[in-house]
Parts: structure tokens; C-alpha cells; sequence
């Protein structure tokens, strides 16, 4: 639901200009002007939106432990964290906050659900295109949900939630696996495990699914760079279907206070595009799916080593990428010369990397299941290319 396009044009709105030409007639608009653009737009209540302030703040036993500047004792289980009344399906309790990113990290075609939980009263510094600044006591929090082979029968089950809470020394890193026998979540210790999940048949038959250790969050969400990885201008800067109503996600949370100062004050916002549109011209979908899936590795700050220079961030121009007839550095097998011949996919590593099935498969995240709608926009746009830049 919160992915469906609904044209539906605000009052009065204008589009900002986006990056890389994309196709932005289904883009969200943003007023600078209304004092309170969606509601004034719509006609609908904005608490309709989200229970904001919370009603129940599911934070608070987290936060007053790191107040009292302890080592974050997690509880043992999801249904004590209190963010969740239910996990099949996963309901949010109230002043927990859903959103929705528009070019997402594919992992084994999970369905995922992230939300957001405030202090009471407590606001995000927004930036145009730099990180934001979250008040200490933030969580973050990310779902990931599969259908399984239970009894013989198909049946959805949310397998993972991940937290990250911002303590006053930085941000903390947990994760809950789904537990047959408790029919709930449970904390995941420290060094992750992977389990073997039966799916039904017509998906294959047995996954393994890693949940993470903490050691393995901090390689994506790097401690050097931006740990907060999509909660951030370009990727919520677009339109979401609320269920009575549609409106941009920025502008939705200006709206319910979520922002001292207002998004919409900061003047034009960037976007990334939308890797899964048909909509989208090659060039933005492919470096918007790259960006998704292997700039968190991929950049000045990330995990992969400096002397590759490999930098696949979606406002990275292609010329600085370092890939375009770049001769390949990697010492593996799998691979042709260069990193990105233009015209040429097959012959191009980074598309050899994407394909293998080996340990040498990227991202080096073991998923067995690949992406194909955005695999295939990355194919087609190397072969249209006709030189570097
Ligand atoms: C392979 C890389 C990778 C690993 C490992 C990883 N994450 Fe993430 N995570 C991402 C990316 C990329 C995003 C943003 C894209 C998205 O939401 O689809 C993200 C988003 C999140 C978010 C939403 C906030 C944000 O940064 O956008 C939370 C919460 C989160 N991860 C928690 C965790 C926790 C906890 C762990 C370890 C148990 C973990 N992640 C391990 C890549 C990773
Ligand atoms: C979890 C971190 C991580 C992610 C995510 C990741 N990579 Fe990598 N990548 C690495 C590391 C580490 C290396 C260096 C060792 C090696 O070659 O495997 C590397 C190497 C490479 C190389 C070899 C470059 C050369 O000069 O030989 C290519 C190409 C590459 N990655 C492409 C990608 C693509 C495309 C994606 C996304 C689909 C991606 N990577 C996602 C960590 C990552």
C-alpha cells in the first residue's frame, strides 16, 4: 500500500528540479508557502497521519538506561521493547512512526517495514543533502518479512527487526529473530547466527538467513561515515499512500512536527530515483539501484578498501565513480579487465560481480536470490553506453 502511485496533484505545489533528469512527473511537490500544505491540500486532518506526540512512548525504558549512561541492556524479547502490538502481521503501537524509502536495499525479496520513534516532543534537524541530526533517544527501527513453509501451508511471518537507538556516545545496534516456540522475536546476541528457513516449494526450498552480528551492522553502517543510512532528504522525498490519503513523505512529517525548521523552509530537495520504475530513464534507475545496494560498501568512508576508489553514491558524477574502463584491481577471479566497459555489460566486472554465484558474489551478503528488475536496468544501461564520460 505504502508504495502505490496515486497522481494526485497537492494545491498549488511546485516540483523541485531532481538530479540526473529523472522522470518526475509522479513526484511529490512541495509547498513553501501553506502553513500546513498537506492538510490545506487534502482537506484531512493531519493527525489522521500519525499518532503523534506518542501515546505510548516505546522508547522510555531504553532511554532511561541510557541516561543513566549503562551499557544498553536490550530486552529479551520484541513484545517487551513495546513498539510492536502484534508481529503477524507487525503492528506498530502508537507514536511509532512507518516510512517508506524510494530506493531500497534488496535483501532475498523480504518485505520490509522501517519506522521511527521520537522522544515526546523531541524533533529532527533536517538537511537538504547531508545527514540529519536525530535528538539522543531516537530509534530506528526495520522489519524484514518473508512467507514460510509452516504445516505444509504458505505463511507470512516477520522474521527480523532491527533497532538502532541513539544513545548521548552514538548509535547502538540489535537485532530480534523470529522464535517458533515463543511465537514472538527474540533477541539475537551479539555475534548473529544464520538459520535455515523453509519456504514453499515454488520459491525454492531452504533459505539461509543471517541475522546480523552487531559487528556486521557497523561494516554497512559504518561508524566513520553516515550510520543513518536512508532516513534522509532524497530518499523520503516522495509520495506515499497514507491509505485515506496521498502525500510526499517530507511534507506529511513537516505537517505532524516531526521537523524544527520545516523541510519545506530549506527550499528545493533532491531525490533519488526510483530504481523499479519503468518511468525512470536507464541511467538514474541503475546508479539509484548501485546506490541501494553497494554505495554503503562502495564510498570514500565505506567498508570496501580505500585503494579501490570505487564510489557508486547516486550523486557521485559517473566520471568519479571509478569504473568506467577503470582496469579491475581485485585480485579474484570473477570478473573481466575492467570494471565498467560502456556498451558491454557482460564484459564489465562490476556486472560479473553482480552475477556469480560464488563467494565472490556482490554485495558479499550471501543472499541467494537475485534482483532481477534491478540487475537488468544496470545491464541495460552499460549497454547503452557509448563512452566514459
Ligand atoms: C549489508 C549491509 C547492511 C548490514 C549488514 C546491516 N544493514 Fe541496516 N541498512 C542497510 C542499508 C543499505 C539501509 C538503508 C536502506 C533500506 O532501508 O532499505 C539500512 C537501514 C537500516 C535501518 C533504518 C535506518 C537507516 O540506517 O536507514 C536500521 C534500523 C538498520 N538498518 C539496522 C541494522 C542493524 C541493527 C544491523 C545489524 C544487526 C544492520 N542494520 C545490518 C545495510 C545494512
Ligand atoms: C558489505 C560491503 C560491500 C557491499 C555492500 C558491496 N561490496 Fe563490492 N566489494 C567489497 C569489498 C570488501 C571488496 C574488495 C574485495 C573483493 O574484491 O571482493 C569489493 C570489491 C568489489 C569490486 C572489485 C573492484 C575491482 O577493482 O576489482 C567490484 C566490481 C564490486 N565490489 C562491485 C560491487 C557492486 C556492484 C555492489 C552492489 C551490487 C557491491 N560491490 C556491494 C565490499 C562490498
Amino acid at each position: 500500500m505504502i508504495r502505490a502511485l496515486v497522481l494526485l496533484s497537492l494545491n498549488g505545489c511546485v516540483a523541485h528540479t531532481p538530479d540526473l533528469g529523472v522522470d518526475d512527473s509522479d513526484q511529490p511537490a512541495v509547498d513553501t508557502g501553506a502553513t500546513d500544505p498537506v492538510c490545506a491540500g487534502l482537506g484531512q486532518p493531519c493527525d489522521a497521519l500519525a499518532p503523534r506526540p506518542a501515546v505510548v512512548d516505546c522508547g522510555a525504558t531504553l532511554r532511561d538506561l541510557v541516561a543513566a549512561d549503562a551499557p544498553v541492556s536490550w530486552p529479551d524479547s520484541l513484545a517487551s521493547l513495546g513498539c510492536f502490538e502484534g508481529t503477524a502481521p507487525l503492528k506498530p503501537s502508537p507514536g511509532v512512526l512507518r516510512y517508506d524509502v524510494r530506493a531500497p536495499l534488496f535483501s532475498n525479496g523480504s518485505d520490509k517495514g522501517r519506522y521511527v520513534v521520537l522522544p515526546p516532543g523531541a524533533t529532527i534537524t533536517p538537511s537538504v543533502d547531508g545527514p540529519w541530526t536525530f535528538p539522543e533517544g531516537t530509534l530506528l527501527l526495520k522489519s524484514f518479512g518473508l512467507d514460510l513453509l509452516v504445516d505444509g501451508e504458505r505463511a507470512p511471518r516477520t522474521l527480523e527487526v532491527r533497532v538502532m537507538l541513539l544513545a548521548h556516545d552514538g548509535w547502538k545496534f540489535a537485532t530480534y529473530g523470529w522464535d517458533e516456540a515463543s511465537q514472538d522475536l527474540r533477541l539475537v546476541g551479539e555475534k548473529g547466527r544464520t538459520e535455515a528457513l523453509t519456504l514453499p516449494h515454488e520459491d525454492g526450498d531452504v533459505l539461509a538467513w543471517y541475522f546480523p552480528s552487531v559487528e556486521a551492522c557497523l561494516t554497512c553502517h559504518r561508524k566513520a561515515g553516515d550510520q543513518v543510512l536512508a532516513v534522509r532528504t532524497s530518499q523520503l522525498h516522495h509520495r506515499v499512500d497514507y491509505g485515506d490519503w496521498i502525500a510526499d513523505e517530507l511534507v506529511a512529517w513537516d505537517a505532524i512536527g516531526v521537523f524544527d525548521p520545516p523541510i519545506a523552509s530549506l527550499g528545493a530537495l533532491p531525490t533519488v530515483a526510483d530504481p523499479y520504475s519503468e518511468r525512470t530513464p536507464l541511467e538514474p534507475r541503475a546508479r539509484a539501484w548501485l546506490h541501494a545496494n553497494c554505495a554503503h560498501c562502495h564510498q570514500p568512508e565505506g567498508f570496501a578498501p580505500p585503494t579501490l576508489a570505487l564510489d557508486l553514491r547516486y550523486s557521485t558524477p559517473l566520471a568519479d565513480t571509478s569504473t568506467c574502463m577503470v582496469p579491475k584491481q581485485s585480485g579474484f577471479t570473477t570478473g573481466g579487465q575492467y570494471v565498467l566497459v560502456p556498451g558491454d555489460a557482460s564484459a564489465s566486472a562490476l556486472v560479473q560481480r553482480i552475477r556469480t554465484d560464488s563467494f565472490e558474489k556482490m554485495p558479499p551478503d550471501g543472499a541467494s536470490r537475485y534482483d532481477e528488475g534491478g540487475i537488468q536496468a544496470v545491464e541495460a544501461w552499460i549497454n547503452s553506453l557509448d563512452g566514459c564520460p
